[in-house]
């Protein structure tokens, strides 16, 4: 196998996103822009991958860290001929791709396309035509239709300025063809940069052919400046993963309210309402039903399940045919059993609730297990943290909590024990037995309510 060295360009500003953020570290679909780019580029099984970084640079080597690439620093931004350039000492004797970190839709046919046609007479250069070219560099062809020169808008005439194929910024070539170019660009041109540009017209004079390839669809090359474009390509983004879902038989109620920001696994016959946000690894299996405005983080559905609308499930495995919400919070180590039921305004956390139990209204139950059958009450309260330690409770097998109980860790109601209403639980109470700790209701009769003073 031949080698492959990717260089990602990543040492622009980015001024035009007024942030504190490098523009590549901005998210689409919850994942950094660069990071896009580096798991595509990873597809291509690359000998190595280099990110060339500047503005920013030290906040990109954290966020890469522990990945495979190497740095090379542009210290000043000269253009993109010397961006490359600063990769140089570190790249092989194969072929090198250049790719742009805010560029993070361009998919791994296309390169592989492009790099094909990479051999020691010729480069592979992509393309894409679009309506309105303002902007970009400017593709010059010679009149047997070959790729001769990049013109940038600053440097184009009019009639320059008419052509409508532009570059994308995307090319390969051999490591020898760019390692002979590189020091051959100048820096006389209207921005006063070296342009990798110009190497199209240097391939050209020594009679290396350039080959041009263009992209499946214009999104892919879209290159990312403002938040304007930034909010544009992640509902395109969005809008593509809906449709992949729709395709795949999931019943959406609008494509066009769904956010992904990572994978979403579907079932059969699954129904996702507007507005919700998936993140991390979510698994929905078949006939789970999602309402409007839920968030779903790293959990996984079982069949059958129903989430009410404005739920936030997180770290949560459920095992079928469960109710949750409306307006319930699963926090990380939930695990529902079959047929276990979280009603509106419920809290839990650390929690494993059996079969058929439920809690539905009004509560916090966290670091607990409950058994099969058990209904707690509207208003119950785990207190499983004494202000230093977390401890568990551990409801049995068809016990009962009446409402407004508070079960202070660690505890144990025993299997078909009751509590009463209202009751505040310090110690562990038996099978089948009550536990009450409410005071004897008192009455006073005949009573005189208090009258409102006139003076
Ligand atoms: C560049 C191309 C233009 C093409 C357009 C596509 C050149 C001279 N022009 O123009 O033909 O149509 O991209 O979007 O290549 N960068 C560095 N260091 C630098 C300069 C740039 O790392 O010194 C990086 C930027 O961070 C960015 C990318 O290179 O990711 C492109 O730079 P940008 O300044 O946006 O180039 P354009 O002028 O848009
Ligand atoms: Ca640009």
């Amino acid at each position: 196998m031949q080698e492959l060295d990717i260089v990602i360009l990543a040492a622009g500003k980015g001024s035009r996103m007024r942030s504190q953020t490098p523009k590549v570290l901005h998210t689409l679909a919850g994942k950094p822009l660069v990071q896009h780019v580096l798991d595509t580029a990873a597809e291509l099984s690359p000998t190595r991958t280099h990110v060339v970084i500047g503005h920013g640079g030290e906040a990109l080597r954290q966020a890469l860290a522990g990945q495979n690439v190497t740095f090379a620093v542009q210290a000043e931004q000269k253009g993109t001929g010397h961006a490359v350039a600063q990769a140089q000492a570190q790249w092989g004797s194969g072929k090198v791709l250049v790719l742009y970190g805010d560029v993070p839709l361009i998919e791994i046919d296309t390169l592989s396309a492009l790099l094909e046609r990479v051999d020691d007479s010729h480069m592979g250069l992509l393309t894409v035509t679009l309506p309105d070219p303002t902007g970009y560099g400017r593709i010059k062809r010679n009149a047997q239709g070959e790729a001769v020169a990049i013109v940038e808008q600053k440097d184009a005439s009019a009639d320059e300025l008419a052509i409508t194929e532009c570059n994308t910024g995307i090319m390969a070539m051999t490591s020898a063809q760019l390692t002979r170019w590189l020091p051959r660009l100048s820096n006389q041109n209207a921005q006063g940069e070296y342009y990798l540009t110009d190497v199209i017209a240097l391939a050209s004079e020594e009679g290396t052919r350039v080959c041009t390839a263009q992209p499946q669809s214009a999104l892919e090359v879209e290159g990312i400046n403002n938040r304007a474009q930034m909010a544009k390509l992640e509902r395109a983004y969005q809008r593509r993963l809906a449709e992949a879902l729709m395709e795949q038989g999931v019943a959406l109620a609008d494509p066009a309210r769904l956010d992904v920001r990572g994978t979403l696994t579907c079932g059969e016959d699954v129904f996702i309402d507007v507005g919700c946000v998936f993140e991390g690894n979510v698994v929905l299996e078949n006939g789970v039903s999602v309402g409007p405005y839920s968030v779903i983080k790293n959990s996984t559905l079982g069949a059958g399940s129903r989430i009410d609308s404005h739920s936030v499930i997180e770290n949560t495995v459920s095992l079928g045919s469960n109710q949750v919400g409306p307006f319930a919070r699963l926090r990380p180590g939930t695990r529902l059993a079959k047929d276990a039921k979280i009603g509106n305004f419920v809290e839990t956390k650390n929690a494993e609730v059996g079969e058929g139990s439920k809690i539905n209204h009004l509560s916090y139950v966290g670091d607990a297990t409950l058994g099969q059958g058990v209904n707690v009450g509207a208003g119950t309260i785990t207190c499983n943290y004494d202000g230093a330690n977390k401890h568990r409770t551990v409801i049995e097998d068809e016990a009962f909590i009446g409402s407004n109980s508070a079960l202070v860790a660690p505890v144990l109601i025993g299997k078909g024990a009751t509590v009463g209403a209202g009751s505040t639980v310090t110690r562990d109470v038996d099978d089948h037995a009550l536990a009450l700790t409410r005071s004897p209701q008192t009455q006073k009769t005949p009573w005189a309510r208090p009258v409102k003073k006139t003076s």
